[in-house]
């Protein structure tokens, strides 16, 4: 298939633009590079030994949309372009729904127009908010503290009613749980620009020494032993999970959770990261972070059962192929 990968250059869409490839498809990658560099095209090539036609455009904006989608003719989208700070999203509530809204209202308006079929969404396991764990897809979803989380919700809602009077749109609404490591190559991987929000790419920058210890939010959670457990998932699973999910469209409206189904607290990160890349990893307790929840793991007997995916990267290799990128990686 022709697919239209926006946000391809980004952490989630270049490792699964490669991927793609893999699999045997044909992409173009669209992206603005407000949050990434067009160098990674060059790694996505020098990794799949393919061309990659890739786009600067932003993907909010009809003008450049209408001239893609005239230039190409496209099988499906997966719509990965997106800001993703949650702090940022309170400071600049804003410029959160407008980039993450306004960029899935104009695209599935172009794929409706141009007659491209499969839409797949990245939603985030944020959507689930304070519920019970494990989250299944089934539950309603509740108000998560910032409008990050938001407009993921309110993008999941576009997609429903638009696929509802459109019988032949084939949606897939993918809600990952925390997508950590790297591609085995060391050539991309999950970069932050400033000091990072996420703990794995905090972790391997001190691991480097770049900063000097992390800084663990809270150990008063009840959890297995106080501190935040999350589903941790490698990001090559999670890509494969792409793939298997666009060759599975039929019409309708379909959500699927991509995590392993288990979760890992911030200690047992930790000591797996040493365990795994024989490094120290220096932190303190400092009070929790607002907007946190106690834990977060998927329920992914959905996927398994109608995608036939399951998880196939454990949380050694997480710390190992996060590791190996961080030591590679060059500002
Ligand atoms: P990322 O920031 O690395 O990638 C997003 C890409 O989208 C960036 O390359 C950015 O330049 C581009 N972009 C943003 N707005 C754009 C626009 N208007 N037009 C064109 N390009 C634009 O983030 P990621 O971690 O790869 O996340 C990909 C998607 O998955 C996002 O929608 C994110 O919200 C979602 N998601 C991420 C996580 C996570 O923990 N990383 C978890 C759940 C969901
Ligand atoms: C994981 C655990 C922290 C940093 C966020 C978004 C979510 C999704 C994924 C996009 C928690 C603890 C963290 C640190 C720490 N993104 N932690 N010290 O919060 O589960 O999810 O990213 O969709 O929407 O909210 O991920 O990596 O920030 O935190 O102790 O310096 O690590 O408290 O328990 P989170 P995270």
């Amino acid at each position: 298939m022709n697919i239209l990968v926006t946000g391809g250059t980004g952490y989630i869409g270049s490792h699964t633009s490669v991927a793609l490839i893999e699999a045997g498809h044909e992409i173009v990658v669209a992206d603005n590079l407000c949050n990434s560099k067009a160098s990674t095209i060059d790694r996505i090539k020098e990794i799949t030994g393919k061309e990659v036609t890739f786009y600067q455009v932003d993907v909010t904006g009809e003008e450049a949309l209408d001239r893609l989608f005239s230039k190409h003719h496209f099988d499906g989208v997966i719509h990965f372009a997106g800001l993703k700070a949650v702090g940022e999203s309170v400071e600049k509530p804003l410029l959160y729904y407008y980039n993450n809204t306004v960029s899935t209202m104009v695209l599935s308006k172009f794929c409706l127009k141009n007659k491209v079929k499969k839409f797949i969404f990245s939603s985030s396991a944020t959507v689930y908010g304070d519920n019970k764990v494990p989250f299944v897809e089934t539950m309603e979803l509740l108000p998560t503290t910032n409008p990050y989380g938001e407009t993921k919700a309110i993008s999941e809602r576009i997609l429903k009613d638009v696929a509802n009077v459109n019988p032949d749109f084939e949606v897939s609404i993918l809600r990952y749980f925390n997508p950590v490591g790297a591609h085995e190559s060391g050539l991309i991987g999950e970069a932050p620009t400033g000091i990072p929000n996420n703990i794995m790419p905090y972790i391997t920058q001190v691991a480097k020494g770049k900063l000097e210890k992390l800084k663990i939010f809270g150990n008063d959670y009840p959890t297995v032993d106080g501190t935040g457990v999350r589903d941790y998932i490698h990001v090559m699973d999670l890509a494969e999970g792409h793939v298997v999910a666009l060759e599975h469209l039929t019409p309708g409206v379909h959500i699927y959770n991509l995590g392993t189904g288990h979760g890992a607290s911030v200690l047992q990160l930790v000591h797996t990261f040493e365990e795994a890349n024989g490094v120290k990893i220096p932190y303190e307790i400092v009070g929790r972070r607002p907007g946190d929840i106690a834990e977060s793991y998927a329920d992914v007997s959905k996927a398994e059962r109608e995608l036939g995916w399951t998880t196939k990267r454990d949380i050694y290799q997480m710390c190992r192929d996060a590791w190996n990128f961080e030591r590679n990686f060059k500002e």
